[in-house]
């Protein structure tokens, strides 16, 4: 017994690493660039974080928080947005468990009966999932990947129909590492306003960027609404905590409607983790130098991988500013053993024990490409690089 709506649910980051498990049983070593989180290789939580999670436990902070978070939490989260220039209250922030909560309660509330969410394509497979769980259609709109991946705001407009309910947007960007220019975030903007649509804007990677610096989108929008969704997992580290939250920016009172809806959807499901939001008071008040040093390992990671990809044959890569992905482009001229990415991808892990995600997991867009991320050590890296040349000659 099975519904239909979580039968077709699919999520080819952690599909591909069942294959993994497989081949990891025969004894061969499996190096895993499928899934991008940074605390599963070498950047681990700061200590100062972990005390005080466990320093709150003690404490006795186990209980039910009130359902759109910690109020303190939420005061440090409205000075952080402050400092990108936004004016948000506490009362227009809710604490989610993860991004993914976040996009859940806002999708479960503005999606049904054939409504259209517009998505980046390629696209993280979690808007598409939940876009269709909730009886809608995701409509992808393409990144343009001759112009490094940054949206193509004709394909954009071309697709606004009258059933679509919000743009969303994701920069820097998965499974690209595109950071979205201003001009470009301005023009989404511009047409969310001409055809009166909010918009969503996954910040996640926000802290993750490289060459150029990151916009804030809301920072950009006079009057459109926006729906922000941020988080703690990967900026501080603590990924498996379910850490996050979602603001809004909305200076004409446009989503008042949305916001009773999500504050239900939140009391509905009673709180996210409390310790981990007190934890999180102390993580907004204190410098993040484990940011920085991340970024600047990953800027390390970043240009030794983008060098090694783009001298092997069959590949060409747009080099990332954002994130922590590549997203190289398979050329099935040269490639011809393989019909396509996922073919070749499943036969690269079994054949070499890398493993990397296959490019139609994200989406129509992603067709012919493969993701992987540069979390790694670079002489892990290095084994990988050599590993992938040598398979695909
Ligand atoms: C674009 C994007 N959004 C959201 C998430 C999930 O974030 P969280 O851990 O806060 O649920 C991820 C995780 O990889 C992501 O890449």
């Amino acid at each position: 017994m099975l519904t239909n709506r979580v039968k077709g649910v699919e999520y080819a980051i952690r599909e591909i690493a069942a294959v993994a498990q497989e081949v990891a049983k025969t004894g061969k070593t499996v190096y895993h660039l499928n899934i991008g989180d940074p605390v599963t290789y070498d950047f681990q939580t700061p200590e100062f974080i972990s005390d005080a999670l466990s320093a709150y436990s003690r404490k006795g902070k186990n209980f039910y928080a009130n359902s759109l978070g910690v109020i303190e939490l939420r005061e440090e989260i409205s000075k952080l947005l402050k400092r990108q220039n936004l004016n948000v209250s506490t009362d227009e922030i809710v604490v989610t468990s993860g991004v993914t909560e976040g996009i859940n309660f806002v999708i479960s509330s503005i999606i049904e009966n054939g409504k259209e969410l517009l998505i980046p394509g390629p696209s993280y497979p979690l808007y598409i999932n939940y876009t269709k769980f909730y009886d809608g259609k995701p409509v992808e709109y393409e990144l343009d990947e001759q112009q490094d991946w940054e949206p193509n705001i004709e394909d954009l407009r071309k697709k606004i129909t009258k059933k679509t309910q919000a743009i969303l947007i994701c920069s820097p960007n998965n499974p690209t590492g595109v950071l979205y220019g201003e001009k470009k975030i301005k023009e989404i903007i511009d047409l969310a306003g001409e055809y009166n649509l909010p918009i969503l804007s996954d910040e996640i990677y926000d802290q993750i960027t490289y060459e150029k610096p990151y916009v804030c989108p809301a920072s950009l929008a006079k009057d459109v609404p926006i729906i922000g969704l941020n988080g703690f997992s990967k900026t501080h580290l603590v990924t498996g905590w379910r850490l996050g939250y979602l603001y809004y920016h909305d200076p004409e009172n446009k989503l008042e409607e949305l916001k009773n809806g999500i504050a239900k959807m939140a009391r509905a499901r009673l709180s996210a983790s409390s310790i981990a939001q007190f934890a999180a008071i102390d993580i907004l008040r204190t410098p993040s130098s484990h940011t920085i040093d991340m970024v600047r390992k990953l800027k390390e990671r970043r240009d030794y991988s983008y060098n090694r990809l783009r001298k092997i044959e069959g590949i060409t890569c747009v080099k990332p500013n954002g994130a922590f992905y590549l997203f190289p482009k398979l050329d099935f001229e040269e490639l011809k053993k393989w019909k396509d990415d996922k073919e070749l991808v499943v036969d690269l892990l079994k054949e070499t024990g890398v493993c990397l995600v296959y490019g139609s997991g994200f989406g129509e867009y992603g067709k012919g490409h493969m993701r992987l991320t540069f979390l790694p050590e670079q002489k892990i890296l290095e084994k990988v690089y050599n590993l992938i040349e040598e398979f695909l000659k």
